[in-house]
């Protein structure tokens, strides 16, 4: 698949939502207007993965004084184990580092296999587990990665 990713635009927000649904549970899944102030918040980060036709997979990550939080990751059922979701996190991860992130956190749930999998081959560590955090019933793992420093020429002796 030849895919463009680029940063999400506020024109892709019902695309996102629906994907956001088909990935997710219902109750877990976001509503339209969670993921539009995610999207709209001054110190959101985005990647979507666009196949030409649709837009097949998208992350959201926000960042605070250094520390990074992955809202969401979601690839189309369709299009799955073709390193999607690994390119989107790389792009959400180096825009992070490169705005002084050094940590990123995230939660996700304990019964969800492929997503802790996909965290843990990604470098993300179980810190704790998080009791009923979905729905009031299901716990998560928060789980927890230290960027790389990425290296600034600037900051290199002369
Ligand atoms: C989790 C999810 C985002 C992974 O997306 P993806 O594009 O398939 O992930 P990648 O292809 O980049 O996977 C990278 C690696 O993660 C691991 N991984 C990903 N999905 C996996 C699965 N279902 N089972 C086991 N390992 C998996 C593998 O090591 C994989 O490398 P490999 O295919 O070479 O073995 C996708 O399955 C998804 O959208 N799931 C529904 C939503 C969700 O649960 N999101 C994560 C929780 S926040």
């Amino acid at each position: 698949m030849n895919l463009t990713l680029r940063p999400a635009r506020p024109e892709d927000l019902d695309a996102l939502w629906q994907l956001d649904r088909d990935c997710y549970p219902r109750g877990i899944a976001y509503t339209r207007r969670d993921l539009r102030d995610f999207l709209t918040h001054p110190e959101a980060l985005s990647q979507v993965a666009w196949s030409g036709k649709e837009i097949v997979g998208f992350l959201i990550g926000l960042y605070h004084d250094g520390q990074g939080h992955i809202i969401t990751a979601d690839v189309r059922a369709s299009a799955r184990r073709q390193g999607i979701a690994s390119a989107l996190l790389r792009g959400v991860e180096s825009e992070m580092g490169a705005r002084g992130v050094t940590v990123v956190e995230l939660e996700t749930a304990t019964n969800n296999a492929a997503g802790i999998a996909f965290w843990k081959r990604s470098g993300y560590q179980i810190v704790a587990v998080v009791p009923r955090y979905y729905l009031r019933r299901i716990d998560a793992y928060l789980m927890f990665k230290r960027l790389r420093p990425s290296v600034v020429p600037a900051d290199l002796p002369r």
